[in-house]
């Protein structure tokens, strides 16, 4: 797949300049001085000859096949040139220019009219506005990159041509090689999505990166993303603003859903790796491209000092890592040759004095224990120690067996040829130990998530026709929120349990009401312009008399028309006060990209001050709907802490999923929530408090 863009037979260079310095130039003399075999065709009208080869005044001119066209000509010529790559048969352009949609509403029309006049010729376009492609292994280069890296496993994508450099200009000092790198530009027709695609196919390639800052299709990338991340890991930097949907943010829902609450819940469910920054970019893609992955989280650390070591172990604390206890017999081996003072537990520390021998024959001991997964080996340059032995000897072990291995040999000046070294064999070094354990820690994420089962998912009956009618009149009505009744009657469908109700007009109908129920109740006020009843004082609890229930009535139908006088109020809901339980907010909000997502959290009042939230995207399958509760920072207060009982989890989890179908059934719904969803005992189930729907034109 858009195999000419990387192994071209041959490469027409448009735009190709005379004068050195111009970008035009330098994409041709990296063409040229790097090895490409193929044939290469400049285009200038303007030129006889550059740098040796005979120039063309068109594309059309050019007497054999062409392969890859790489366009670097003024943004206001690059449609009419795309024209002629059409008419010569070309399928493949890198188009460098700047000037189109990322410069305002001139280049966007000129952007347009590009992707048009490219559909018309039969072209696919990368860029434009980018740096150019790499491909190590055919040996082009077509971008004017300062420099060529090593042939390796790595390939990279990013949308901005600046981090593309950024990473090249690493890569070369520290001799790491890469199979492909591609500046997006753009993105005005191949998208991250067909490069990540081509990238699988890739025999060269072993560990995909990418840098974005949004994607055009959320669910296209989701599934390519899912399918690829099985067979290769996809290891990806996030940054910018997404348009998330409309956000008018009526709901505590909207309101948490944030801006990365659907790029986080895609990357998990569809297993890519994510890096928060583009250190840990770079550090996953090390250690990925040239380790084998864990088979557990058990990992030793082997250190000559006991801060880093300490230092590592916390990392450890805070990641799905664990030190293992080693087994006596590799302690007592240990005991063996280190000096008595020598620590021969998990950190093992081999001492400030530590040989390259010491750390050869330390590192051969632990990997021999088969409950270590892993191993960190860290080295603090000091005066005695033989940096560069110490990398030789490392490097042996390494290459000797089949469990990850990573290294922070400490500092910069005196570890910068051990780490060559140590990459040349690859094992990949880091200068700090923290940036070795995350990276141990995605490698052990990663394996978990290609060991797990495909997802299952729950077959729900069928309802949407029951409660059709009720989303129709709400749109007949213009209305955007459903109305309480409206809201029961949904939740009633669909299987919710909710408290007993009754509506009351009058403070009279509200003491029969309660009597009805029987005490104590809650009174709620109904508005269709009140959103968050209690931030206005709208609910109130524990009514347990006729009394009580009037004063009620009196007091929040007051205070409602004090502090919201326009508001039309139709009277308080009498319900059953449910005792006991924990109180979860569920929602469905909606991504521009991704489409619906459910929301779980610890609701309540205090919802969106803890910010204890998590999201998936739409279906839920079990796994999702399970692991989203388990996620959360809260969620022991729901397994029961201090002697309390554990609240029926189950019951939470079939809600969740409840709300995904409802989500797919209804895709007119912007926002819902049910909050609080009062949780009982183990077994006992659930039951929706409160609840508000709001539906938008679709
Ligand atoms: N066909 C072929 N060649 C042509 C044509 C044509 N239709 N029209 C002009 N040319 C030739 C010119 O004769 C010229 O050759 P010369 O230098 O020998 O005289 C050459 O093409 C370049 O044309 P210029 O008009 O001189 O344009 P210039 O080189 O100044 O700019 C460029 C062209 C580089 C494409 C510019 O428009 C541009 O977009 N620069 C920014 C590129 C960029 O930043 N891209 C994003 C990178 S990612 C990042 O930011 C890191």
């Amino acid at each position: 797949m858009l195999n000419n863009f990387f192994n071209p037979k041959s490469i027409a260079v448009i735009g190709a300049s005379r004068t050195p310095g111009k970008i035009g130039y330098d994409i041709l003399k990296n063409i040229i001085q790097y090895g490409y075999k193929g044939a290469v065709y400049p285009v200038n009208p303007e030129a006889q000859e550059i740098l040796g080869l005979k120039v063309y005044p068109s594309t059309l001119d050019v007497p054999g096949e062409i392969g890859l066209a790489v366009v670097a000509v003024p943004p206001q010529k690059v449609s009419e040139v795309i024209g002629q790559c059409g008419d010569r048969g070309i399928d493949a352009a890198v188009i460098i220019t700047a000037g189109f949609r990322e410069s305002g509403s001139e280049g966007t029309k000129l952007e347009n009219e590009l992707v048009k006049r490219a559909k018309e010729s039969g072209v696919r376009i990368i860029g434009p506005n980018c740096l150019g492609v790499i491909d190590t292994h055919s040996r082009v280069n077509a971008s004017f990159a300062a420099g060529m890296p090593n042939k390796g496993s790595i390939g990279f994508f990013s949308q901005s041509g600046a981090l593309c450099i950024a990473v090249l200009d690493r890569a070369l000092a520290e001799d790491i090689g890469f199979s492909k790198f591609i500046s997006m530009g753009n993105k005005a027709d191949i998208s991250d999505t067909d490069i990540m695609l081509a990238l699988a196919e890739d025999d060269n390639t072993k560990v995909i990166l990418g840098y974005i800052e949004g994607v055009n299709d959320g669910r296209r990338f989701m599934e390519v993303a899912s399918q690829i991340s099985k067979k290769k890991p996809l290891i990806i930097l996030k940054s910018g603003i997404t348009s998330s949907g409309a956000k008018a943010a009526s709901s505590h829902t909207g309101a948490l859903a944030g801006r990365e609450a659907a790029f986080d819940a895609a990357f998990k469910q569809s297993g890519v790796i994510r890096a928060h920054s583009v250190g840990e970019l770079f550090n996953y893609a090390l250690a990925f491209a040239n380790q084998p992955l864990p088979e557990g989280p058990n990992v030793a650390i082997i250190t000559n000092s006991g801060g880093p070591g300490i230092i590592a172990a916390d990392a450890c604390e805070r990641s799905d890592l664990q030190l293992v206890p080693l087994h006596k017999e590799t302690v007592d081996e240990l005991r063996t040759f280190l000096p008595p003072v020598a620590s021969f537990y998990n950190p093992v520390d081999i001492l400030g004095d530590a040989t390259a021998e010491r750390y050869e024959k330390a590192l051969y001991t632990v990997v021999q224990d088969e409950k270590v997964n892993g191993v960190i080996v860290l080295l603090t340059p000091t005066a005695v120690v033989n940096v560069e032995g110490t990398a030789k000897a490392i490097a042996n072990i390494a290459n000797l067996i089949d469990r990850p291995i990573l290294t922070s040999f400490m500092g910069r000046k005196s570890v910068e040829s051990s780490s060559k070294i140590l990459m040349k064999y690859n094992v990949p070094n880091y200068s700090y130990p923290e940036e070795a354990v995350s990276s141990l820690n995605a490698m052990c994420r990663y394996q978990v998530w290609i060991n797990r089962p495909d997802k299952t998912y729950a077959r729900l009956d069928d309802l949407k026709e029951k409660v059709l009618h009720i989303f129709e009149k709400v749109r007949e009505e213009k209305r955007e929120r459903l109305s309480e009744p409206e809201v029961y009657e949904v939740l009633k469908t669909y299987g919710f349990l909710q408290p007993k109700s009754l509506w009351a007009r009058t403070s009279e109908e509200a003491v029969a009401a309660a009597k009805r129920i029987g005490y104590p109740v809650v009174m709620k006020i109904i508005s269709p312009q009140i959103v968050h009843k209690s931030d206005i004082g709208g609910i109130k609890i524990n009514l347990n008399s006729k009394k009580e229930v009037g004063d009620a009535f009196f007091d929040i139908t007051t205070r409602v028309k004090d502090i919201m006088p326009t508001a039309t109020i139709y009277g308080v809901m009498i319900q059953e006060m449910i005792l006991g339980g924990k109180e979860v907010i569920i929602g469905i909000t909606k991504d521009a990209q991704f489409g619906h997502m459910i929301m779980f959290g610890l609701g309540g009042i205090y919802v969106e001050v803890l910010k204890d939230t998590s999201f998936r995207i739409v279906p839920l399958s079990h796994e999702d709907a399970r692991e989203m509760i388990r996620e959360t920072k809260t969620f022991p207060i729901l397994r029961g802490v201090r002697g309390e009982t554990e609240a029926d989890i189950a019951a939470i989890k079939k809600s969740l999923l409840i709300l995904s179908q409802m989500a797919l059934d209804f895709p007119q719904i912007i926002e819902a929530e049910i909050n609080p969803l009062l949780v009982k005992k183990r077994g006992e189930g659930v039951v929706a408090i409160d609840a508000r729907f709001t539906i938008g034109g679709d």
